[in-house]
């Protein structure tokens, strides 16, 4: 009897996995989805940190540093950049030189992609020529 119970146990718990399964494929098929259809700023958005540094620095050069684009990355480069070391000066190295640093940086300073962009327009406004 007992055998009995424990297989009946185990054919629902089968049953269950089983119907666990698809449902978790189909919510990541909708997810995907989802994540395609951004449009193609939010792409652009998303994959700033994945750009080699050329495209990076062709982006950036794109971006006209006014006002309050400069103020913000002024301000994010002040509060994230120098709590590790120094605050580097802008004007220390040229925005080639920049874009590679940024690339670790931006990890280590946890930057969204968004802040990783606003602080490259910033050090391009300020950087050696
Ligand atoms: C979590 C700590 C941390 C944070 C936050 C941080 N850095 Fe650094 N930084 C380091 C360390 C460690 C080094 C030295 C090792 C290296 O170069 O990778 C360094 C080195 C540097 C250098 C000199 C390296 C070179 O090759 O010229 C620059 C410039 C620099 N960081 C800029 C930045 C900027 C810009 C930010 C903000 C986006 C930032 N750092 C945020 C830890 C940090």
């Amino acid at each position: 009897m007992n055998k009995l119970i424990y297989s009946f146990v185990a054919i629902v718990g089968i049953l269950a996995l089983a119907n666990c399964s698809p449902k978790t494929v189909i919510s990541t098929t909708t997810e995907n989805k989802k994540s395609t259809s951004s449009t193609n700023a939010e792409v652009a958005e998303m994959m700033f940190s994945k750009l080699s540094n050329e495209e990076q620095i062709n982006v950036v050069k794109s971006i006209p540093a006014t006002d309050d684009i400069f103020s913000e990355g002024q301000t994010i480069y002040q509060t994230n950049c120098g709590k590790c070391h120094e605050l580097y000066k802008p004007n220390s190295r040229n925005i080639a030189t920049w874009m590679k640093v940024m690339k670790r940086m931006s990890k280590k300073a946890s930057l969204t992609e968004e802040h990783y962009k606003l602080v490259s327009v910033y050090l391009n406004a300020k950087a050696k020529v």
